[in-house]
């Protein structure tokens, strides 16, 4: 099969994790005999210095002409004092909304080979953990009405958290859809003894559950959320939660796996088409050096071969090659406490001699 790949590098180690994902896809195709063609298109910082904006309209169109999208990482100090609206962030959040990418799946699991970079004691995460979060990724405060007025005490700014009984439902669905799929447990995350965007999220949820009975479906509020997922981790299957909490929660989730260079995730709307891309930012310290760990997002383009393409063989074959390099102790410096450390290049290449 043939597939266009739109590739958005972004800025700091974006072009360096995502040309390493591009020769593992490479060696795929090879493999299993696809063909991959890829086209790069500016997004972030970078897109600022050449054309001005964040996410150009030939961005758009190319992603939107694309069989899938891979995404490296946007954002350094360079940009960071320019006002809101054209800063290399909201090229992500126009991208998402742009492709109608409601869901984001974010994965996050205790590697056996890593264990000993978890934070947590070892009695609580001697059993592991794999926990999904679904993350609602195109409404809530994110995208609701912000501004500046005159408020009681002068000059106030405010931001609103709005969700409609529409994007309630949709990403329910996703996220019971995913629990049949894994061990049918579903924790939905709000803040509903505050907030009425919270309780009608409750509401809708419970209508959802009660067409998948197989899926155990408890609520759960964000407060104490943050806290179990560092006392109990083991107990998460699947959380679905707002695009505010999904974001705080999903970093949290990255940090107890001891290894945020590893984590992958994916935005996905209605049709095949997704996005792709690490969960970590663009680490522009690290830009260029050699020192960036391309593993999430390798397995970034492994969820795409698995979630857009239907691919499943081709995805597997990429994390079992993950694993086998990670259980023979290579590492990059991220995660290799100061022992011997390989280059993005060189971990790399051990993932592509594995596949
Ligand atoms: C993420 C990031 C983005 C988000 C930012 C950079 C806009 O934190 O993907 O989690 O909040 O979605
Ligand atoms: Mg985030």
């Amino acid at each position: 099969m043939k597939y266009n790949i739109a590739l958005l590098k972004g800025d700091g180690i974006g072009p360096e994790i995502v040309d390493s994902a591009v020769r593992v896809l490479e060696v795929i195709g090879k493999k299993f005999g696809h063909e991959f063609n890829f086209t790069a298109y500016d997004i972030g910082g970078i897109a600022i210095d050449k054309h001005g904006k964040p996410l150009p309209e030939e961005t758009v169109s190319g992603c939107l002409a694309s069989d899938s999208v891979l995404l490296g990482a946007v954002g350094g100090p360079k940009w960071d004092t320019l006002p809101g609206n054209i800063r290399p962030e909201k090229a992500l959040l126009g991208i998402r909304e742009a492709m109608g990418l409601f869901t984001n799946l974010r994965p996050a699991k205790l590697y056996s080979a890593l264990k000993d970079d978890c934070p947590l004691r070892s009695d609580i995460v001697e059993n592991g953990f794999d926990i999904m979060i679904v993350r609602e990724l195109t409404g809530g405060i994110y995208f609701g009405e912000r501004g500046m007025r005159e408020g009681k005490y002068g000059e106030e700014a405010y931001d609103t958290e709005c969700y409609s009984r529409m994007e309630i439902e949709r990403i329910a669905r996703v996220a019971f859809e995913t629990a049949k799929k894994r061990r049918c447990k579903l924790i939905s995350i709000d803040k509903a003894n505050v907030l009425e965007s919270s309780r009608l999220w409750r509401k809708v949820v419970h209508e959802i559950a009660e067409q998948y009975p197989e899926v155990e479906c408890t609520d759960m509020l964000v407060d104490n959320a943050a806290m179990q997922l560092v006392r109990n981790p083991a107990q998460f299957d699947v959380i679905v939660t707002s695009n505010m909490f999904g974001d705080i929660l999903s970093d949290e989730a990255s940090q107890i796996t001891g290894s945020i260079g590893m984590l992958p995730s994916a935005s996905l709307g209605e049709g095949k088409r997704g996005l792709y891309e690490p969960i970590h930012g663009s680490a522009p310290d690290i830009a260029g050096k050699g020192l960036a760990n391309p593993i999430a997002t390798i397995l970034s383009a492994g969820m795409m071969l698995l979630y857009s393409f239907g691919l499943t063989a081709e995805h597997d074959c990429i994390v079992n090659a993950v694993d086998k390099v990670l259980e023979a102790g290579y590492r990059t410096a991220d995660i290799a406490h100061g022992e011997n450390s390989l280059s993005t290049t060189e971990i790399t290449d051990k993932i592509i001699e594995n596949i």
